[in-house]
């Protein structure tokens, strides 16, 4: 228990943190210590009604927890556990826009980007609600005449292709909406999405658009991120060389989505066409403020605001339903149960639906960027592991490459099942056959296959142990309705919520990434480096001097 945490770290905390010497910390170690080795098989045969108790029904999502390592007594324990770290009142102060972002002064707001007109949530004693409405209608109006064909192209012809040009949280998040809500979206629009630095990212991205009906959205919160501002200066060039090198063509072909009106107008976009948002906004947290603009586009205005009612209804949850009845704090406790008390490194999140394909990849940096950390609000160390490792891809596709680890590999991978009772694209057999591949895995990691299980079969002795499956593999099974902008709101505030739960016991700052820095100054140093007629002293560790000098040998 807790003793993976700090593997990283050279110098061990020399006393145990508030959390690990808490009483109901210590009291799930206890917990823990009697359940360990408790199968779910026999969970299940001791309480017959386990399968419909441990479940909860709110806001559109029938969750399944039932094929956890846990019983009624450690959800009790880890709602205790919950209390004792204040969480309610830490919702309370995210939601009313205290500054939780203690690092960066910040307050973090992302609920109020879909809280409804007539509401009011106060920043620094200003009302925000009014500006982030105005900010939609603008979007609204631009997105109708863009959809319309009002909006025309410098040469006169309409828009065709939507290019979102960002990274992280600004490229991140509106992929995934796009691939998610495809179904809901104006097929007569082409939509790309260019992230990478890698000029390949670019060249297939525009191969074959025609830059007379394409429309570049700039998605950058602080207009500064070197690979964003290298793709956009590119796509500049390459917009105004296809428009035989007229200047004047930008503005009807570039808008921004930013918080740094300074950097929009000095890179040549008109700041009319910037889309506002506000440092408030972290940029994981960011999908459905003004950086959704490219989702808006391909699935109207009407879509989303629908999607912000999804999200709005999953916020309303979180914020008053009892913790041990909500779904946010049920299951980011239980990962917190998998991370600290049985050492689990990582959770796969499976969506059994197609247009979900893109959402393991938006959930990495969510989760991850969000608390992969190991200093405390306080500025001490962990005694404990943070930042559950998040990943996954969609059913039945996982089924067939990584599964096999899941069900006999030597690690405890808890998994969320994702999963709609209806397909948006309703053909033949193939729904029963999805689903009935979800139920089937969550089943056989929950239940497994005995050894006599398996001998029943006729196996040979020899080929028993290979085909056993120990079982006792926990598992969520999410099931709701069917895919649509609602949806997608509600399932992203979801998983936004979980971080916030973990961060808060975990006591660490869920909304900065100080991380994430240290890397791009050191790359700004390399660059001039890797000229071969720069003459400067390479001056770095001897793996990274020859790795220099071999780059500059190849160019
Ligand atoms: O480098 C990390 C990061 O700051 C993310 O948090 C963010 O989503 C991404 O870069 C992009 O930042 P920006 O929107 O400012 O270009």
């Amino acid at each position: 228990m807790g003793k993976r945490a700090n593997r990283m770290h050279e110098k061990e905390p020399s006393m145990t943190s508030p959390l690990t010497s808490s009483p109901p910390w210590k009291s799930l170690a206890q917990h823990y210590d009697a359940i360990k080795n408790v199968h779910l098989r026999e969970m299940f045969a001791d309480d017959p009604a386990r399968g419909e108790a441990m479940t909860l029904d709110a806001v559109g999502l029938y969750l399944d927890y039932s094929k956890n390592r846990a019983t009624a007594e450690t959800m009790g324990l880890l709602v205790d556990l919950a209390k004792s770290a204040n969480l309610s009142d830490r919702i309370e102060a995210m939601f009313t826009g205290e500054k939780i972002n203690l690092t960066e002064g910040r307050s973090v707001l992302h609920t109020a980007l879909r809280t409804p007109k007539g509401k009011s949530v106060l920043v620094d004693g200003v009302d925000v609600i009014p500006e982030v409405h105005a900010v939609l209608d603008k979007m609204s109006a631009f997105c109708d005449r863009v959809r319309s064909g009002q909006w025309k192209g410098h040469t006169g012809k309409r828009i065709r292709n939507i290019v979102n040009v960002g990274i992280g949280g600004s490229d991140l998040g509106p992929v995934m909406a796009y691939e998610s809500l495809r179904h809901f979206s104006d097929r007569q629009l082409t939509f790309r999405f260019i992230s990478n630095v890698d000029a390949t990212d670019f060249a297939e991205a525009t191969v074959d658009l025609d830059p007379s009906e394409t429309l570049f959205i700039v998605a950058s919160k602080t207009f500064t991120t070197i690979e964003t501002m290298t793709n956009a200066a590119t796509a500049r060039q390459w917009l105004v060389d296809g428009l035989g090198g007229d200047q004047t063509a930008i503005p009807k072909h570039f808008v921004a989505l930013s918080t740094n009106a300074e950097k929009v107008a000095e890179f040549g976009i008109d700041t009319d066409n910037m889309f506002e948002f506000w440092d408030w906004v972290g940029g994981r947290y960011s999908m459905e403020s003004a950086i959704g603009l490219s989702t808006m586009l391909a699935i109207g205005p009407q879509g989303f605001r629908e999607m912000l009612d999804g999200f709005h209804e999953m916020d309303q949850h979180f914020r008053n339903a009892p913790l041990d009845q909500n779904l946010p704090v049920l299951m980011g406790m239980l990962s917190i149960w998998y991370s600290n008390f049985f050492g689990c490194e990582t959770t796969a999140v499976l969506p059994y639906e197609q247009y979900l394909k893109r959402f393991p990849a938006y959930l990495q940096q969510l989760t991850m960027e969000s608390n992969g950390k190991y200093v405390t609000t306080d500025g001490g160390q962990v005694d404990y592991a943070t930042g559950m490792i998040y990943w996954g891809e969609p059913g039945t596709n996982g089924q067939h490459s990584f599964y096999q680890l899941i069900h006999q590999g030597t690690r405890l991978i808890p998994c969320d099942f994702i999963a709609f009772g209806k397909s948006l694209n309703p053909i033949g057999d193939h729904q029963d056959i999805l689903i009935a591949n979800v139920l089937a895995q969550s089943e056989a990691l929950a239940f497994g296959k005995t050894a006599d299980e398996v001998k029943a079969e006729g196996t040979q002795d020899w080929l028993v142990p290979h085909r056993v499956f120990q079982g006792n593999r926990p598992s969520n099974t999410i099931l709701a309705d069917q895919m649509s902008p609602t949806m997608l709101g509600k399932l992203v505030a979801l998983y936004e919520h979980i971080v916030f739960v973990q961060s808060v016991v975990w006591n660490i700052d869920a909304f900065d990434q100080w991380g994430v820095e240290l890397g791009k100054v050191l790359a700004k140093n390399i660059i001039p480096e890797l000229d071969p007629k720069s003459a400067s002293e390479l001056d770095h560790d001897s793996s990274t001097n020859a790795l220099i000098r071999r780059y500059r040998s190849m160019r």
